[in-house]
């Protein structure tokens, strides 16, 4: 049996966590391995040149965590509101070209990739255009607005022979390496059951971002903006909200599903979409004309476990995804994770012979222990072998996630997060979607690449 995971060199004190609550227990510092492993610096001819297309608060966090990732450098920016433009340049500390246009961006030879960090309903049209013109692409997750949008980037990708890759970081993170690693031991036995939340109790946890004093008509190309959706008038809360509205993105689905969904797939190694799934939920509290519940809850099929999902906008309760095995439980509660065994050997039944009579209870228990020699002195302590680790403080695995994208544009090999991983997991958006707005079981059909019910 492996050596206590406790005993290890790092610690760290945490407080309540998943394993004891109301307790600090000690949990094993991960170590930082895909950036530490990056060359620290890289040939001219080795530096990777690209643009980023969107640099709203995503995009501003993306290249905020470029900036720690070797051999790669920013050369434009582009964005349909010109505050964006500064922002991006803040967080650069430089100046750089900036467009309205992101067609100028993906015109120039210099550029090798883009980060595309637009509004989901623009992914679509973003990534082809941009396979199209010879670039590597980095896309904000969910990959698709729609189904058929999460097919058509798999074609522009593959006929383009571009590197793709989607962008819910956790898959990249250190967290989930240490999730894999425990699942694929075996240790959690069968699991069968997987559950999932992320809960927020916030205005801006339910997307109610306040406008800018300086949005209007001049600084923001809003035509663009609903290019492929339809036609509006002017109206900022729809541009600055665009989460609250089924023109421009998927809601809660969409929003945290995608990621929920991305780390159960990456961590079971799951490679195909749920077979059906079933929602619930209803708008109780944001009513501020959204087209999206404030709370869904969906059940997936998948052919070897079911997975429970919930996301709430009307209470605080973090992030969460537990594995539930014949062999034990493991818990992700936001950067930590806790494996807990459970004592599977065999044991005598010491409920149901209450109902018996003492002799024929005592015959059991004799004829029991006869059939079960005497067990060795306990070599298998629960607590002992329960596992806690979590991140360093300051961990950041966006940068980890965009070194893992950039590697792959300089090796040719697949990215963890690829177009048909992450087209896998935006169907279980839209599959939770459609169930929850037709009120019926949504059957995925994968011969027909199409939800049904
Ligand atoms: N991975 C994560 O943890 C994470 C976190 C937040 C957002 N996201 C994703 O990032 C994307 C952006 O979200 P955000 O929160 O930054 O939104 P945002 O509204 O802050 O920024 C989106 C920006 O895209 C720009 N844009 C839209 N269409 C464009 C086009 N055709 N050309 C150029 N710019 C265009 C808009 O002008 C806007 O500034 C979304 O897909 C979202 O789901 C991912």
């Amino acid at each position: 049996m492996e050596k206590s995971w406790l005993s290890r060199r790092q610690f760290i004190r945490i407080g309540t966590g998943a394993l004891a609550a109301g307790t600090a227990v000690k949990a094993a510092l991960l170590e930082p391995q895909l950036l530490a492993a990056s060359p620290r610096t890289a040939a001219p001819s080795d530096r990777v040149r690209f643009a980023s297309i969107g640099t709203g608060v995503r995009g501003c966090e993306l290249l905020g965590a470029s900036l720690r990732v070797p051999g790669i450098e920013c050369i434009a920016v582009c964005d349909l509101y010109d505050s964006r433009h500064q922002a991006a340049r803040e967080v650069l500390k430089r100046d750089v070209p900036t467009t309205r246009n992101y067609r100028e961006i993906l015109d120039r030879q210099d550029v090798d990739a883009v980060i595309v960090a637009v509004t989901d309903h623009q992914h679509r049209r973003v990534v082809e255009d941009a396979c199209a013109a010879g670039k590597d692409v980095y896309c904000e997750k969910p990959m698709s607005h729609t189904v058929e949008d999460g097919f058509r980037m798999i074609d522009a990708a593959h006929k383009n022979k571009r590197i793709l890759q989607v962008g819910s970081q956790r898959v990249s993170s250190i967290l989930y390496a240490k999730a894999k690693e425990i699942y694929d031991s075996g240790k959690l036995g069968d699991v069968t059951a997987i559950e999932a939340y992320w809960d927020r109790n916030t205005a801006s946890g339910a997307w109610v971002y306040p406008i800018p004093p300086n949005a209007n008509e001049e600084t923001i190309d809003w035509n663009a903006f609903i290019e492929g959706g339809p036609k509006r008038p002017f109206d900022p809360v729809r541009f600055f909200r665009w989460r609250c509205f089924s023109d421009y993105g998927e809601g809660l689905a969409g929003d945290l599903f995608v990621h929920l969904i991305s780390g159960i797939h990456f961590i079971t190694g799951t490679d195909t979409v749920a077979e059906r799934a079933q929602s619930s939920g209803g708008l109780f509290r944001w009513k501020d004309g959204r087209d999206f519940p404030d709370l869904i809850e969906t059940m997936y099929d998948y052919p070897k476990f079911r997975v429970l999902l919930r996301c709430n906008l009307n209470n605080e309760g973090g992030e969460f995804i537990g594995f539930y095995g014949t062999g034990g439980t493991m818990v992700i509660r936001d950067s930590t994770l806790t494996y807990k065994p459970q004592d599977t050997r065999p044991m005598a039944e010491d409920y149901s012979i209450h109902g018996w009579p003492e002799e024929l209870r005592k015959e059991y228990l004799r004829k029991w222990q006869e059939e079960h020699p005497a067990a060795p002195p306990l070599t298998f302590k629960v607590d002992q072998d329960t596992g806690v680790f979590t991140t360093p403080p300051g961990y950041n695995d966006t940068a980890d996630h965009e070194a893992n994208f950039f590697d792959a544009v300089r090796t040719r090999k697949p990215p963890v997060e690829n177009e048909v991983f992450a087209n896998y997991a935006a169907i279980g958006c839209h599959l939770a979607n459609y169930a929850y707005f037709s009120k019926t079981i949504a059957i995925w059909d994968p011969g027909a690449k199409k939800i049904r019910s």
